[in-house]
């Protein structure tokens, strides 16, 4: 069975006239060979069908399914997003409750509001460097306990800045009380093939549906993506059903032997890559505990180790801590940017994020390394003021925004002004603020704006940190009156 890429090869070596899609009819001599034109054809006769797999689809999910243990797999070429929102609706009726991370991407809010869900939020507590904690397994218990009509739970792990909750222990006390648990594993498709990790990789643990963005941290291309299921609770015909809806009808082939090659290449290569990887990790840990002023999360996560939460943290993702100097975390971003030219995958008040992955030689880890070094040693060892200002609220216990009324509700009222941020104690909202990235709402529609949400706005911005909202108008936010 050769692989898709060759036989799209072949296909287009053949010299078929293409009479249908894509209007480019893989005209190189028209539109060069700088694109992949000649391989890039959609669902024609002989080729499969991703919304009814029968063929050479199929057995790219029958891959997918082996590697990583599911029961079924489908492939995404729409991201996780599609994922999220077909697994989800897959699981709900219209108008159920469900338990919810509250740092859950944008997706997961966009399928409650689609099903007009009623969403039980679990608050993760954050750590000293306002980095979102693990999901509290007592939190799940007290809340299953508590709405006896909860549907589903829908948790994210890892977090976009590495921390993986114990999804056994998620798994184990939601199915005691009969609720399947979604897991969205966007930045975890690699952590089956880590030491140390793979047990709680959420099919490994027991997770209904999971969800996992190949493209984000194992070699596929952007848009690359699988659903795994497992278990009772699920319905394969659900999720195809759900699929069809927001995945498109026309999925790209180059995506499809992306995902393909990234399965083969994680199958045949993984154990030899994967090891270099945690090699060169190690060195980069060891090595950045010289670091005088600049800190290195996962570092302070060895350094600290007190109990078995520990063990779960993805050292993939590099976050760099900047509380003890004088930049903040966009800044140092923006200096490894303009004079490193090392671009990082997002920065926060006091820190920023470079993410890794198998295809980073030991010169990608030495480059970072040494521009850290440098900067380290430059740095003044002394507090930026918002910093220490952040760090005085931290000690305050966090709170949900108040719900006033639910999302959908929210989003179909007419009876709506703009006012100014900071003109909005006390109103409702009829869009979501999130801070960017990575998009988790600091406010929901329907929820009341309260001055300590104002205040966090103003936190973010005075670190240089974007904040969006749904309509673009940011400094207004459209309230409901
Ligand atoms: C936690 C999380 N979930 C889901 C997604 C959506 O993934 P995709 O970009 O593959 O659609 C993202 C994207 O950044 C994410 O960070």
């Amino acid at each position: 069975m050769g692989k898709l890429e060759e036989k799209l090869e072949n296909y287009f070596n053949e010299n078929y006239l293409p009479m249908h899609m894509p209007g480019h009819k893989r005209n190189i001599n028209l539109l060069g060979e700088k694109l992949p034109y000649k391989i890039d054809i959609t669902e024609i006769d002989g080729f499969d069908d991703l919304h009814h797999a029968t063929g050479m689809i199929k057995d790219i999910e029958e891959k997918a399914k082996r590697l990583y243990g599911s029961k079924r797999s489908f492939l995404l070429v729409n991201g996780s997003t599609c994922g999220i929102l077909a697994g989800i609706r897959a699981m709900t009726k219209y108008g159920d409750k469900v338990l919810v991370a509250r740092n859950s991407h944008k997706s997961v809010y966009n399928a409650i509001e689609i099903n007009n869900l009623n969403p039980i939020y679990l608050l993760p507590k954050i750590d000293k460097y306002g980095i979102d904690k693990n999901i509290d397994i007592n939190d799940i218990k007290e809340k299953l306990e508590n709405n006896k009509d909860i549907k589903l739970v829908i948790i994210i792990s890892p977090t976009y800045e590495g921390v993986i909750s114990d999804i056994k222990k998620v798994v184990e006390i939601s199915h005691k009380y009969n609720v399947p648990v979604l897991v969205d594993e966007a930045h975890g498709a690699h952590l089956k093939f880590i030491n140390k990790l793979s047990e709680n990789e959420a099919i490994n643990a027991g997770a209904d549906i999971v969800i996992q963005s190949l493209h984000k941290t194992l070699p596929a291309l952007t848009g690359t993506a699988v659903l795994h299921i497992q278990g009772e609770y699920v319905k394969k015909e659900n999720i195809e059903r759900e699929l069809s809806i927001f995945e498109t009808s026309s999925p790209s082939y180059i995506l499809i032997s992306s995902i393909e090659e990234c399965l083969d290449i994680v199958k045949d290569k993984g154990e030899e890559l994967f090891k270099n990887y945690e090699e060169n990790l190690k060195y980069f840990y060891k090595e950045t505990k010289k670091l005088k002023k600049l800190k290195i999360l996962g570092n302070k996560i060895l350094e600290e180790k007190t109990n078995n939460e520990d063990e779960y943290y993805d050292f993939g993702k590099i976050v760099v801590l900047t509380n003890n100097c004088k930049i903040t975390g966009k800044e140092l971003s923006d200096i490894l940017r303009t004079d490193y030219k090392i671009e990082l995958e997002m920065s926060s008040i006091n820190y920023a994020l470079a993410m890794t992955s198998i295809c980073d030689t030991k010169e990608n880890f030495d480059r970072l390394l040494q521009a850290l070094i440098e900067i380290d040693e430059k740095l003044e060892k002394e507090k930026v003021k918002i910093v220490k200002e952040i760090e005085k609220t931290r000690k305050i216990e966090i709170k949900l925004p108040k719900k006033e009324i639910g999302i959908l509700d929210a989003i179909n009222n007419e009876n709506i002004e703009f006012l100014d941020y900071n003109k909005l104690e006390g109103r409702i909202s009829k869009e979501y603020i999130w801070v960017y990235p990575p998009g988790i709402p600091l406010i929901t529609p329907g929820e009341e704006i309260s001055i300590e949400t104002i205040d966090k706005i103003k936190e973010f911005l005075q670190a240089g940190i974007e904040i969006r909202t749904t309509n673009n108008k940011f400094p207004k936010i459209e309230i409901i009156k």
